[in-house]
């Protein structure tokens, strides 16, 4: 342990020595104060200097791309933790390793990359003197005349900085994502009759949509008083100039300059923020957002999502989902709008041998309507729209009907907006029939039964009995679930389960072997069966082949499957189909190209602290709906990393919920025993106390513990007795103040102190050991997210040991 002190102050000498080396030495001869002269050339490698400022705030060159060997020309934050860009080439051209950039005389910058071909520049000058990185973040071309002839504020991209002017005809361009910096959807515009607007623009032709924010800067009669320039002054405020000389201001208030970094930036959702941010980074690591427009980027005529997609706002921000039956146009972009997984066509005949409907709440698409059918009745609604084939959806509310053709426009979800949305869809999918359409109501008609009748003991004693289990067959304890996770809202109408028909397409077991390949591509184990790749028309699915066969029990079985299928939340794995050919029982879930979330903590490289911590909400959001906001309570049951699915985007999902009280119908007489008393499961399993969420909310603690630490909560190793246990180990770090122990020095996380601190708070609030004290998932998603005050947690465990 005494070397270390040794080897790090060593190490800081060297760096000293280093530093000091850059500063006076070699870099000199290119770059002094800011200058930059003639011939200079910057290469795209990690270790490259960059021209700085001569404030050292400001730098010009190669940002890289996390750990890949693409590079970007750009302009950056240097004494900031996160180096925000600010200015790249339009369109955000992406280099490897080699390329460079030069300030060539008579040229400016040339980016080229590294065979030498030309991947960048700006034309061509007479003459010109020097390049000048500026300590406002202008990086200038600078004329012998000592005039700019190039400037980065004149060639602005998504980003504006205090001294920088917008003239008419300027654009302002978002990107494309928070990390593809090609040309996004969204422009800031000065137009030519003095307002300022923001707008989409066609992708194809590259021309402006309608305007969803206008500044009302414009002149109708004379054009003295039209806005002329969009100011963005030293002091962080923000006006439109006119030409009269009056201001009409867009920052109210802002923080003083000298401190606080600002900048303003057209997001790739299409919001237009100012942020700042202290100077001083031990003030604070992040910006914030001092002002944005529009005010709700997802009211009735919002272009933020695209077409067929659905916005709704959170958190102020535009959050794009694809409607049930839709998928993203472009899988890497969620604001670009979705497309139909299946086209409707007038040539196939209609109504309800043909087609049903998907029911949605509080979503409508404006933009669409062909029909307005006034006064009229739910039943009506549906039936016009069922026969009419050019109708792909139907708004119902108030007593009204919309019938609306595709593409969907301007959709927006609000939950004041009381209506429901009829989605159609063509039943073809499920040749072998579903049995005639559904209650037309698509109301919760499915009584779950009631389970407490099935007379199936369940014998405490199994579980702290026998320690032999296959990785994650906590059988008895799930059974336990079986007889909780079900639990009907008060106020939901019950119903015979005899009544029970679901919508969910049903597949034959030879079409699945068909979809599979004949089960060859296995993705993985799971608790209750083995999970299989397979292809459904266009669409990649998860086929999971149950182990436990629900024999007697297809109503139940018809039943359950129903109600997960109704489950719809971004943050659960949705359930595609289902398969009930006697002996075999399938379910089709959407495919997760990501794998597991105890894959991606614990087997590939750590993952970085922000990304973590929105998976950790995410997992609370999903949690919470399964708890309270779907029709039928859900207890999960089985929260775990290896029950955290990924998709495409890295979003977290829960899979495997409402399984456990499907598949413990038969399962009364397995003699299973749990291991691992400290693993994912709560301690009242083990007692004679009712089983209520909060097992979930205990299991949900361990897992954020997990995701801050990249830890595994138990080693499952024979042997040891109790390996690692970490609520105890989070307890002592939390207690000792060791959180840079606790999280093996992520400086990422060490630096967003007050959220890691809140995480681990949450975390122990999470596991305590009497349920009533731990909090509903819906007040961790308000800690987690900041809403509320996270108070001191008691010990979770009276017996600990240290280990900080
Ligand atoms: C740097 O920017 C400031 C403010 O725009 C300007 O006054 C100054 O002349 C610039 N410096 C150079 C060397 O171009
Ligand atoms: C950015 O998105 C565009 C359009 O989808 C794509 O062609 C390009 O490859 C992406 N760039 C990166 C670096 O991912």
């Amino acid at each position: 342990m005494a070397l270390i002190p040794i080897h790090l102050i060593s190490l800081a000498i060297l760096l000293h020595f280093v530093a000091a080396q850059q500063n006076n030495g070699f870099v000199a001869v290119q770059q002094n104060n800011g200058f930059v002269s003639i011939g200079a050339s910057l290469a795209a490698t990690p270790d490259a200097k960059p021209w700085l400022s001569s404030s050292g705030e400001f730098a010009f060159g190669f940002q890289q791309f996390q750990g890949k060997d693409s590079f970007l020309l750009s302009v950056w934050y240097e004494k900031i933790p996160n180096k925000t860009i600010i200015w790249y080439p339009k369109g955000g051209p992406i280099v490897s390793t080699g390329s460079k950039v030069d300030l060539v005389d008579r040229r400016g910058l040339v980016l080229s990359d590294p065979q030498g071909n030309e991947v960048w520049s700006f034309g061509n000058f007479s003459d010109f003197a020097y390049g000048y990185m500026n300590d406002t973040g202008n990086f200038a071309i600078v004329g012998s005349n000592s005039l700019n002839v190039w400037e980065s504020f004149k060639d602005p991209v998504d980003t504006i900085l205090p001294t920088q002017v917008i003239d008419i005809g300027v654009e302002i361009n978002s990107k494309l994502s928070k990390t593809n910096f090609s040309d996004g959807r969204f422009q800031l515009r000065l137009i030519p009759d003095g307002n300022l607007v923001l707008n989409t623009r066609d992708l194809f032709t590259d021309t402006p949509d309608n305007a969803y924010y206008v500044s009302g800067t414009r002149d109708a009669d004379n054009s003295s008083n039209s806005g002329f320039q969009l100011i963005f002054d030293v002091g962080g405020y923000m006006y439109v100039l006119r030409r009269n000389g009056k201001r009409v201001n867009l920052t109210e208030d802002s923080l003083p300059s000298g401190d606080f970094y600002h900048r303003a930036t057209l997001d790739s959702d299409g919001v237009f923020t100012q942020y700042s941010h202290p100077k001083n980074p031990t003030e604070g690591t992040s910006w914030r957002v001092s002002w944005f427009m529009p005010e709700d980027i997802c009211t009735k005529d919002s272009k933020a999502c695209g077409l067929n997609s659905v916005c709704n706002l959170d958190n102020n921000r535009p959050n794009c989902e694809c409607p049930p039956g839709f998928s993203l146009l472009d899988p890497n972009t969620t604001n670009a709008g979705c497309k139909p997984n299946l086209t409707l066509s007038c040539d196939e005949g209609n109504g309800g041998d043909v087609f049903d409907f998907i029911e949605i709440t509080n979503t409508d698409w404006p933009g669409s309507d062909f029909v307005s059918l006034n006064p009229s009745g739910e039943q009506t609604c549906r039936t016009s729209c069922l026969k009419d084939c050019l109708c792909a959806v139907a708004i119902y509310g108030d007593n009204r009907c919309w019938k609306k053709q595709l593409p969907l426009a301007n959709g927006y979800k609000d939950a004041s907006n009381n209506v429901k949305a009829f989605l159609k869809f063509k039943k073809v999918d499920s040749p072998s029939g579903t049995g005639g359409s559904k209650s037309p109501t698509g109301e919760d008609k499915n009584g779950t039964g009631e389970d407490e009748s099935r007379s199936l003991k369940f014998m405490r004693s199994d579980l702290i009995g026998t320690s032999v289990i296959g990785i994650f067959a906590f059988i008895g304890v799930i059974y336990m679930c079986f007889l909780q996770s079900h639990k009907k809202k008060a106020g939901t109408p019950l119903l015979s389960s005899t009544t029970v028909e679901t919508n969910l397409p049903r597949f034959t077991y030879q079409e699945l072997v068909k979809a599979t390949d004949g089960f060859k591509d296995e993705l993985g184990k799971g608790a209750f069966g083995t999970v299989y790749k397979g292809v459904i028309g266009t669409k990649i699915v998860a086929v999971k082949k149950l182990e436990t066969v629900v024999q007697d029990g297809q109503k139940e079985f018809k039943t359950e499957v129903n109600t997960i299928a109704r489950t719809h939340h971004k943050n659960l794995v949705q359930l595609l189909g289902y398969c009930d050919d006697g002996e075999k029982q399938l379910l089709i879930y959407e495919y997760m190209s990501n794998g597991t979330l105890a894959f991606y903590l614990f087997e590939d490289k750590r993952p970085s602290w922000n990304h973590r911590s929105s998976i950790a909400v995410g997992v609370a959001k999903g949690l919470t709906y399964l708890h309270e906001d779907c029709s039928n309570q859900i207890i999960h049951c089985d929260i775990k990393p290896q029950n955290i699915l990924l998709d495409d985007y890295y979003n977290a999902k829960i899979a495997d919920f409402g399984l456990a009280k499907l598949l413990m119908i038969n399962q009364s007489k397995t003699n299973t025993g749990i291991r691992g008393t400290k693993g994912y499961v709560a301690p009242e399993w083990f007692r004679n106390t009712a089983v209520t969420t909060k097992v979930d909310v205990y299991s949900f603690g361990i897992l954020l513990l997990e995701i801050i630490s990249c830890r595994k909560s138990v080693v499952f190793n024979d042997d040891a007795e109790d390996a690692a246990v970490l609520t105890d180990m989070a307890w002592d770090c939390y207690q000792e103040g060791r959180l840079d122990a606790f999280v093996e020095n992520d400086s990422e996380a060490l630096n967003d102190l007050e959220k890691l601190t809140t995480f681990i708070m949450v975390g122990l609030w999470c596991v305590q050991e009497n349920p009533l004290v731990r909090p509903t998932m819906k007040r961790v998603i308000q800690m987690l997210e900041g809403g509320i005050e996270v108070t001191e947690p008691p010990c979770p465990c009276p017996f600990s040991v240290t280990m900080c």
